[in-house]
């Protein structure tokens, strides 16, 4: 999408207006489509996922005692960047806080964080975001509004409620967002500029809307988002249509417009904001030892090409383990995808998604007059189902090979070449005399 276009569609949002350098930062995301997202924190050293401590019912003040073993001597934040640009991934996205409640950083806020309550005392957010500085990477951070270990997490509603924690009262929920502004306030300070704040738990609560934003102060929290860092995108994976003050639509586990993962029956697809879908490569997002589920690296190819085909970034999770290290696993196939798109980035990174909607042969992207034709599903003949614009020339975007075309009243057929070994999608590029 133009500057122009995103300056227009955003200032339809309500009495929100985004900054200049937010709608930048809009477009530098959009461009990007794809990004890492990084699960870790204590729950890493029970090896089964992060949603562990409510699954197994451990007992808030027993699972805090984790911390107190939590020495990740293999962290190295320099590699890891070194392993997220490999894959192709322009940024990446980690917990700085899960729903245990424990910080990945050091919060005055909260003693319960990396710095005070384990034995590492190592920020490990400050050292990514020295890492992503140098780099030139851009670093967001995930917070979850649902916590399992605060008393002043109170009324209670869906999870976290056999993990022993005592009543609070009637103040506790002013005292709890008070918390979570104080340490969104030390997270977009201390650790230079940020590119997203990606909310994620307020489901944990549902109530009607739009009394879902007043209930969690939404609007203060992106409120002080926007004044403290105005380029910052506020995400929130609530699986509902956009609230106003966010810039980007988050969707879990499906492409934007599916809801094959059960996360999206709500979520009405925004043409306002970026969209963004999180997929993990194997079942959970934490580090889990016994999930062997692992996709292959081309359905994971296969997967950005879809979202990017709906004009969605992908951000791909990796769960490490409790000494810092990435599973191998995990990194063969991020490795396979940047191999992938050392290649192909040029039909996926700045493009938009195509004008001509998913097809039982695959997906499109564009870029000006040229329309990257994704074919996912073989077959000797495919139509394109786009017509009023003349076809210049169809070539293989492998090896520049003509692909016969004829243009029929319905759109274009083209006759596609056999379909090349290890291959997860065979791209055809369409060059139009007029742009798309
Ligand atoms: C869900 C899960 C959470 C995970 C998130 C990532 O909301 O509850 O554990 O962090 O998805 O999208």
């Amino acid at each position: 999408m133009t500057f122009l276009a995103l300056a227009l569609a955003a200032s339809a949002q309500g009495s929100y207006v985004p900054a200049p350098e937010n709608l930048a930062a809009r477009e530098k995301f959009q461009d990007a489509r794809f990004g890492i997202f990084i699960h870790w924190g204590i729950y890493s050293m029970l090896g089964d996922g992060e949603w562990v401590m409510n699954n197994q019912k451990i007992p808030y003040q027993e699972y805090a005692r984790f911390a107190g073993g939590f020495y990740p001597s293999k962290f190295n934040a320099e590699e890891w960047i070194k392993i997220f640009k490999q894959a192709g991934a322009k940024y990446m996205t980690i917990t700085s806080r899960h729903h245990d409640g424990f910080s990945m950083f050091k919060s005055n806020a909260s003693s319960y964080n990396i710095v005070d309550a384990t034995p590492f005392k190592r920020d490990i957010l400050k050292e990514l975001s020295e890492a992503c500085a140098k780099n030139d990477f851009t670093l967001n951070f995930y917070y979850s509004h649902l916590d399992w270990s605060r008393i002043d997490y109170w009324p209670r509603e869906h999870t976290g409620n056999l993990v022993g924690r005592p009543e609070g009262d009637e103040n506790s929920w002013g005292h709890y967002v008070d918390f979570m502004c104080a340490q969104l306030t030390e997270l977009l300070t201390q650790y230079g500029p940020i590119g997203c704040i990606w909310f994620d738990g307020m489901w944990d609560r549902h109530r009607g809307l739009p009394d879902q934003a007043e209930l969690w102060q939404l609007k203060r929290q992106y409120e002080l988002i926007h004044k403290l860092q105005p380029a910052c995108l506020i995400g929130n994976n609530h699986h509902l249509p956009i609230f106003e003050g966010e810039d980007i639509q988050i969707f879990e586990k499906d492409v934007p417009g599916k809801n094959t993962a059960g996360f999206s029956a709500s979520s009405k697809v925004s043409d306002q904001v970026p969209l963004e879908t999180c997929q993990t490569i194997y079942h959970s997002w934490g580090y889990d030892v016994n999930d062997y589920n692992y996709k292959s690296p081309d359905e994971l190819i296969r997967f950005l090409v879809q979202t990017a085909g709906k004009g969605a970034n992908l951000l791909l999770n990796v769960g490490p383990r409790p000494d810092g290290t990435l599973p191998e696993e995990s990194v063969n196939r991020l490795l396979a995808i940047g191999k992938w798109l050392e290649k192909h980035g040029d039909t996926i990174y700045g493009t938009d998604g195509g004008c001509v909607p998913e097809q039982p042969w695959g997906v499109t992207t564009q870029s000006g007059k040229t329309l990257y034709v994704h074919v996912l599903n073989h077959a000797d003949a495919i139509l394109v189902p786009l017509k009023g614009n003349k076809l210049v020339s169809a070539v293989t975007f492998e090896d520049g090979q003509k692909v016969p075309f004829t243009q029929v009243s319905e759109g274009i057929v083209l006759s596609l070449p056999a379909k090349p070994e290890n291959c997860p999608d065979q791209i055809v590029t369409l060059t139009f005399k007029n742009a798309l």
